[in-house]
């Protein structure tokens, strides 16, 4: 059968590369892609929010299952887009519809969510523009530092960690005063939690749901997790301190309660859910849902997965997930992110890139990211270009070869981080 894959990044990549792996797939189609995806499959030049661009594909190409990467056509509803359409209706689509997906794309949505299902999360109140002087007095009944959030999607931006009270309550004003848009027509403030983060990520039918492997990422610029925070530099799998005592925690506190929450308000989820946690002292706390797979966790979570995943995706689809069976590689993979010099901030794009088709082909996968083919060469076109993975029984040995491999790689003022996985004992 045929597939869509809607997205452009590492993660679709990643999925694509996979989904390749299956005999009962045979052709795979992404929307918008890049140089990598349509290397497997086809291109097709259609917007990730062009619903119905994305529907005259599915009728022209015979697609059977559409599978969204990124959050935005998920919180704009595609989803529903295909069960409101008559043509579309029977297809499925891996990924939740915008009820759902708002445990993304509302923050105060997901605390009350959390609240009402007793899920473990920081303490938190939320505030409309007219509202200042309460969020004052909020955040004076706080320690610091303090934690404001932009309500909606602000493309990973919309959270600010400020020390002082006085800098917070004017940040707070240019919040509401547009910085990021509508995303900030309300805040939520929250306690800080002090901790180690992890992503830990499951699929589901909505009645079932299956483990993934987990990740941890690396998200700030420079070394030693400093300066400005980029879409992610880096990624590990598994997670050392995430021994089956703790996962065991996250899925009775956590993940079987998010599930069973979804189910009793109604909402029929079938996708993706990813948990940013916390382990606070060994107990884990939601940081942050989100409805879709992480990039770059992804580029290390899928390649830990020996199961067929079209076969587990069918599952989701046929409402049967729970027949089906997650086997997982129990090698480390890494990843380390290849980017544009000057990213996060401004950056050139149309960079040649070099040395592709000398990385190892058996213990390495080069996932692109943005890249797009010109002619007969691959060219950068993001901030994030390229994510190397590669494997190993160590996560020394995992990590020295994805740095082995991309130091193959070359495209002028790149950039990426030595020291992904620092923060871990490497015996
Ligand atoms: P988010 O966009 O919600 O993932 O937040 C971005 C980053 O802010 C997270 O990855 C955390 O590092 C940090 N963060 C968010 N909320 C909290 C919190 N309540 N306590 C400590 N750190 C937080
Ligand atoms: N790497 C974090 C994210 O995908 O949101």
């Amino acid at each position: 059968m045929n597939i869509l894959v809607i997205g452009s990044g590492g993660r679709e990549h990643a999925f694509v590369w996979k989904l390749a792996q299956s005999k009962k797939i045979d052709h795979i189609y992404i929307c918008p892609g890049n140089a990598g995806t349509g290397g497997i499959g086809t291109n097709l030049s259609i917007e990730v929010n062009d619903f119905r661009g994305i529907k005259q594909a599915v009728i022209d190409y015979n697609i059977k299952m559409v599978v969204v990467g990124p959050e935005i056509p998920l919180v704009g509803g595609i989803h529903d887009f295909f069960l409101n359409d008559d043509i579309l209706r029977e297809i499925p689509v891996i990924g939740p519809t915008k009820r759902g997906a708002m445990l993304e794309g509302s923050k105060k949505f997901a605390k009350e969510f959390m609240a009402r299902h007793s899920i473990p999360t920081a303490a938190y109140k939320s505030f409309s523009p007219n509202e200042i002087p309460e969020a004052y007095e909020f955040m004076k009944s706080l320690d610091p530092p303090y934690v404001i959030k932009a309500d909606g999607l602000a493309a990973g931006k919309g959270v600010l960690i400020l020390d002082d009270i006085e800098k917070a309550k004017i940040e707070i004003e240019t919040i509401f005063g547009g910085k990021f848009g509508t995303a900030g027509d309300l805040i939520v403030i929250e306690e800080f939690l002090p901790g180690i983060e992890l992503s830990v990520f499951v699929i589901t039918d909505g009645k079932t749901y299956k483990l993934l492997p987990e990740a941890k990422d690396y998200k700030r610029i420079g070394e030693g997790d400093t300066g400005l925070n980029t879409g992610g530099m880096g990624a590990v799998s598994p997670v050392m301190f995430a021994d089956e005592p703790f996962i065991a925690k996250v899925t009775d506190r956590i993940i079987k309660p998010t599930i069973n929450g979804l189910k009793e308000e109604g909402i029929d989820y079938k996708g993706f859910i990813f948990f940013g946690l916390i382990n606070v002292k060994g107990d884990p706390y939601v940081i942050e849902y989100n409805v879709r797979m992480g990039d770059p966790e992804t580029e290390v979570v899928i390649p830990r997965i020996k199961s067929d995943l079209f076969d587990l995706l069918e599952g989701v689809a046929e409402g049967n997930l729970e027949k089906k069976r997650v086997e997982v590689d129990n090698r480390f993979a890494t990843t380390v992110m290849m980017v544009s010099g000057g990213y996060p901030g401004d950056y050139e794009k149309g960079k040649e890139i070099f040395g592709l088709e000398q990385t190892d082909k058996l213990n390495s996968v080069v996932f692109h990211a943005g890249t797009k083919q010109s002619g007969s060469r691959i060219v950068s076109s993001g901030g994030r270009v390229l994510s190397v993975t590669a494997w190993g029984d160590t996560l020394d040995d995992s990590l020295r070869e994805s740095y082995k491999n991309i130091k193959m790689i070359s495209f002028e003022n790149s950039y990426y981080r030595k020291d992904i996985g620092f923060d871990f004992d490497r015996r």
